[in-house]
């Protein structure tokens, strides 16, 4: 088929995205807001349930389509209600971003003293979360002939040198495996990695004076820091009929910290 830009677009198409309700300027807005723009149906959801009504209706304000959801991605059940609360508004799911993460509140402790209680709550949402919303949405997802899933992971997975980073290599890991396990059902699966991103939560990580900043700095080969809507991009091509032949990849969107061949 002939390209066309239109395959950018997603009329008809509807979208679950995780973590869309945070902080103010933050990511899952960014991605929730940038579906809508190209067509799709959203379904803002987040543990944060007033974050995800102030951004469905943002979206609606600005003559898109969204509900919110209150979920808790660790939970099957209040994710078994998400994915029937999308079939009822809209029909079915075609698109799952799996945006909802701990990042900003979690402590930097090393892996010899960390209590097996904190490590299991950071696993438990950065891992089990994105598996739970999968479980619950692959079989729409079927019933519709296809879909595309997008986790969302992080440029601290290369290498992994923190908690967080291990929770975001293992998200990797669900992504090389779900591709390989869902491509025969036309289910493409991918991976963001974001690098410093001046979402509010990333701001109150890493202020501009922070020492990881500067550390940055000295490495990243572009621009340390980028915007929310800056990955909205990358979202689209792999949402999208455009990025129909993509799968099981990271996609690094950092200025060039994380370059590899
Ligand atoms: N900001 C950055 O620099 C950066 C860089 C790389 C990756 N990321 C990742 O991007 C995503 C969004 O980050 P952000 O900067 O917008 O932060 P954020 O804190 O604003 O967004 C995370 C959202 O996840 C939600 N959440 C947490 N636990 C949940 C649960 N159990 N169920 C449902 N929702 C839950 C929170 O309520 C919050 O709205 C996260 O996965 C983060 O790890 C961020």
């Amino acid at each position: 088929m002939t390209f066309s830009l239109e395959q950018f677009r997603l009329d008809g198409k509807v979208a679950v995205v995780t973590g869309a309700g945070g902080r103010g300027n933050s990511i899952g807005r960014a991605y929730a807001s940038g579906l809508a723009a190209a067509g799709a149906q959203v379904v803002v959801a987040d543990l944060n349930e007033e974050g995800a009504r102030a951004v469905s209706k943002e979206i609606t304000e600005a003559g898109g389509q969204a509900i919110s959801v209150g979920v808790d991605i660790t939970d099957a059940a209040s994710v078994k209600a998400m994915a029937g609360a999308a079939k009822e508004a809209f029909g079915g799911v075609d698109i799952l971003v799996n945006n909802a993460g701990l990042m900003a509140e979690l402590k930097s402790e090393r892996a010899v003293d960390i209590s097996l209680d904190e490590w299991n709550r950071i696993m438990n949402v950065n891992v089990t979360g994105a598996l739970n919303c999968a479980q619950a949405i692959v079989p729409l997802m079927r019933e519709r002939g296809g879909g595309k899933i997008v986790n969302q992971t992080s440029g601290g997975a290369f290498p992994a040198i923190s908690i967080y980073g291990i929770s975001k290599l293992a998200l990797v890991g669900l992504t090389t495996t779900l591709a390989r396990q869902l491509g025969p059902e036309k289910i493409n699966v991918n991976a963001i990695a974001p690098g410093n991103t001046a979402s509010d939560a990333g701001k109150l990580l890493t202020p501009d004076d922070s020492p990881f900043i500067k550390f940055l700095e000295a490495s990243v080969a572009m621009r340390v820091r980028g915007t929310p809507d800056e990955l909205v991009g990358t979202l689209l091509l792999l949402c999208s009929q455009a990025g129909d032949w993509i799968t099981g990849q990271v996609f690094n969107v950092d200025g060039g910290w994380v370059i590899r061949p």
